[in-house]
């Protein structure tokens, strides 16, 4: 089985091949073709992955490639998580929406489609590739942000491509963690949204739904991340638990706030770290122990100022350890290639899940996962106070495929302008043109 990884010299690469060498089953992956633009990261990444791999007898084998077409061919799965203009472009997304008072982080209002207005074309163009040269792969989509980009994308490869995201099992791990039901894996998660954008509405362990009794208790709820982050009270009163992306749009004012006090960004402080672990890496003895570093180093900032603003202090190790992204990107490899049964939140075509959205719109919701692919099931349901925003977001987020895929400006405007977090019309046009002027060859495709 071959696995391509676009945006394979990416920092996150580490993470699947540790997962793919856990898995010693029949029929797991035994090639791995790392893909990316940029090559002297390609060199280092496969010195990481040759430490990882060493003493593992069986290890997948890893090629890699700078030639697109070269490395899909005869791909059965393929991972993307690609970074159009790098994290220098994400830190100037979040200075230009500072500088216009509205949130510039990379997958949430006006951030969000900026990065996607640069991303679309490049995926699009991905997706048109792996069609041709790869027809029976699937795509799994990491690539932020990544409802927006699996929904562009299975304009072209319908089902066959699946975004998937850690923060929905994060949460309900948490969640269940603080019910010392930590153990549970056979819990039965409901959730309901879109990426970035959704709620627990429920947790089923041995038939019975144990939300309401984490409901009832406020030192339960403050125990773990996203209960300290939206406050008990506030979880209370929504009766379900949101992604922690939700943070931003609850809690909009105190984090633009917070991000004032901030000495850089969030991308400006990745830009970096990572510029720095990439010329340390290349030269070490061990990249692979540097890796791990500055690993951890990026988990212990993770979204520093929404902590911040809720006063909420440091992160649980135990969280930061954890993961999660590459065992869902597995168990969904597993359950298509052997048809292993699994239940995940993904992101697929609606289908009449979310009665709120049409057929084609891509949500993230529970599904089922079989050798015919991921298939949404029935029953998730929005809670009612999020039904108006997950419409408004939705209506944002196929203006910006508009704009992306299209060269449409004017769909741009209203993407940016509905956005529920970007409050003037002219504030709207103003981050168009500083985007646009950002990043001239980006988005040389709107007009
Ligand atoms: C979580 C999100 C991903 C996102 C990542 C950002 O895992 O689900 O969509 O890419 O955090 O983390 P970063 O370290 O880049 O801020
Ligand atoms: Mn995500």
């Amino acid at each position: 089985m071959k696995l391509a990884m676009i945006g394979g010299g990416g920092f996150r690469t580490p993470l699947v091949y540790s997962a793919l060498l856990r898995d010693h089953a029949p029929g797991r992956v035994t090639d791995v073709a790392l893909v990316d633009v940029d090559a002297s990261r390609l060199t280092t990444m496969a010195r990481i992955l040759e430490e990882q791999a060493r003493g593992v007898a069986d290890a997948p084998h890893v090629s890699v490639h700078t030639d697109l077409a070269e490395g899909l061919a005869g791909a059965d799965f393929v991972f993307s998580a690609i970074r159009v203009g790098g994290l220098d472009g994400r830190a100037r997304d979040e200075r230009i929406g500072q500088s216009h008072g509205v949130i510039g982080q990379e997958t949430v209002g006006f951030g969000g489609i900026s990065f996607a207005l640069r991303t679309l074309p490049v995926v699009m163009e991905l997706a048109r590739t792996v069609a041709r040269v790869a027809p029976d792969a699937w795509v799994i989509n990491f690539t932020n942000p990544a409802g927006i980009v699996t929904e562009a994308m299975s304009g072209v490869l319908g089902d066959r491509v699946i975004g998937i995201c850690d923060s929905p099992i994060g949460l309900a791990r948490r969640a269940l963690g603080a019910l010392g039901l930590g153990g549970r894996r056979d819990a039965e998660l409901r959730y309901a949204g879109l990426n970035h954008l959704g709620w627990v509405t429920g947790l089923r362990v041995d038939g019975r739904d144990v939300l309401p009794d984490l409901l009832a208790r406020p030192d339960l709820i403050e125990s773990f991340e996203e209960g300290r982050l939206f406050g008990a009270e506030w979880i209370q009163t929504l009766g379900a638990l949101p992604n922690e992306y939700l943070h931003y749009f609850d809690y909009r004012r105190d984090v633009l706030q917070a991000d004032q006090y901030e000495p850089s960004t969030r991308g400006r402080y990745l830009a970096h770290q990572q510029g720095a672990f990439w010329d340390r890496a290349g030269t070490s003895e061990s990249p692979l122990a540097a890796w791990r570093l500055c690993r951890h180093e990026r988990e212990v900032t993770y979204m520093a100022t929404n902590r911040e603003s809720a006063g909420m202090g440091e992160r649980d190790e135990a969280d930061i350890l954890s993961g999660g992204y590459e065992d869902v990107a597995l168990a969904l490899m597993r359950g298509i290639a052997h048809d292993e049964r699994a239940r995940l939140v993904l992101n697929v075509r609606n289908r009449g899940t979310l009665r709120e959205l049409d057929d084609d719109a891509v949500v993230e919701v529970p599904c089922l996962v079989d050798s015919a692919g991921a298939h949404p099931i029935a029953g998730a349901e929005l809670p009612d106070h999020g039904r108006g925003l997950v419409v408004a977001v939705k209506y944002v987020e196929r203006q910006a495929i508009e704009a992306g895929v299209h060269g449409s400006r004017a769909a741009a405007l209203r993407a940016l302008a509905r956005h529920p977090l970007i409050d003037s019309v002219n504030v709207a046009r103003a981050l168009l043109e500083d985007a646009t002027s950002s990043f001239h060859d980006e988005l040389s495709h709107l007009h």
